[in-house]
């Protein structure tokens, strides 16, 4: 089946050469996609790196494309790129920008493709399905043009979005993937770990974004992963931020604002918490994280930490971690 694989690459990048295709040379690509890629800040450099394109708004663009080149046709399904319904096939990804997700090698296997209308029912981005080249849980978006930097500066940065990876990459920040929106698995823990053990999680400042945080850190720290974390004001996420202040006040602020996950999570419970039950299941939490560290040194060094930053004695602490690791073993 390597043939196989060989031609589901194949049909893959013919359909990124084909987005890539429509946005600079259609007049729809041009007006629609260009125009909205531009007015998001993107640089052409950018939405070069990122194979940035356009779907058309037809039924068959694609497939219509790829039969002129005498492309077999069972492969763009098979690749996820053309839906077939009763007797009826058409593209999947139309009158949406695409953004191709790329292996760590940098072959696309997939696609993310957002919409531009805003008052539109219906999913903001749509993604490929699962197919024999792409699980999701296994990829992080990016990973391709971020792994050398990652491995250079010795620190990850996780975001959940497309559009975050692509406005810091451009304002410099280069060591970036993004989760994509749905939580964290140990596979993308241990893609991460092939190049660095530490990760600075920049989630979107809004409930969902920190209650993901939360759980990210979590599994981050079972993984055997060194986690610090970053808050953005509500409402904002690291490519509207990062816009909004510019890529020089954005990286003072990362470095200002990037904390361990132990003062992450007791500034977000403890700060302004004098109701004394609500203090003491932040500290649980806190401890509960610490426990999930496989490393015992390290486990005793943060257990240092969180007992001077919360105030408690130290045995106390331990007392209750001894508990949390005996129950979880
Ligand atoms: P923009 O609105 O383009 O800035 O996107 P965003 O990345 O800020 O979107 P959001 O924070 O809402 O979601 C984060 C990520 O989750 C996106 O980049 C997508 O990967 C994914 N996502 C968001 N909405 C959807 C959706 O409706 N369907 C699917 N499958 N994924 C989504
Ligand atoms: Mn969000
Ligand atoms: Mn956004
Ligand atoms: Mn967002
Ligand atoms: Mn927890």
């Amino acid at each position: 089946a390597q043939n196989e694989r060989e031609s589901l690459f194949i049909a893959l990048n013919f359909a990124k050469d084909h987005f890539v295709d429509n946005l600079w040379n259609s007049d729809e690509g041009k007006n629609i996609g260009l125009t909205y890629f531009k007015e998001r800040g993107f640089s052409e450099e950018t939405m070069r790196t990122f194979d940035l394109g356009y779907a058309l708004d037809q039924w068959q663009g694609l497939i219509d494309a790829s039969n002129k080149k005498g492309y077999n046709e069972a492969y763009l399904e098979k690749a996820g790129l053309k839906i077939v319904k009763e007797d009826k096939s058409y593209d999947r990804f139309r009158g949406r920008v695409t953004f191709p997700i790329h292996n760590i090698s940098g072959k696309v296997i997939a696609f993310g493709a957002r919409t531009l209308k805003s008052q539109e029912k219906g999913p903001k981005y749509i993604n490929s399905p699962e197919t024999d080249l792409y699980t999701k849980s296994k990829i992080l978006y990016g990973i391709f043009q971020a792994k050398n930097e990652i491995r250079n500066l010795a620190n990850c940065y996780l975001v959940e979005g497309y559009t975050d990876v692509i406005s810091l990459y451009q304002a410099g920040i280069k060591n970036v993937v993004a989760s994509s929106g749905t939580s964290l698995t140990e596979d993308q823990i241990k893609l991460i770990k092939r190049y660095t053990d530490n990760v600075t999680v920049l989630f979107d400042g809004d409930k969902a974004g920190i209650k993901a945080s939360m759980r990210g850190i979590d599994m981050m720290l079972t993984g055997g992963l060194n986690v610090k974390a970053v808050r953005f004001p509500d409402g904002e996420d690291p490519d509207s931020y990062s816009r909004q202040i510019g890529g020089e006040a954005f990286k003072a602020y990362l470095n200002k604002n990037s904390l361990d996950f132990i003062s992450f999570k007791t500034d977000l419970y403890i700060s302004g918490t004098v109701d004394p039950i609500k203090r003491a299941e932040s500290i649980r939490e806190v401890v509960h994280s610490i426990s999930l560290i496989p490393d015992p040194i390290k486990r005793t060094v943060y257990l240092q930490q969180s007992s001077s930053q919360l105030g408690i004695e130290e045995s106390t602490l331990l007392t209750e971690l001894n508990k949390l690791l005996l129950n979880e073993s």
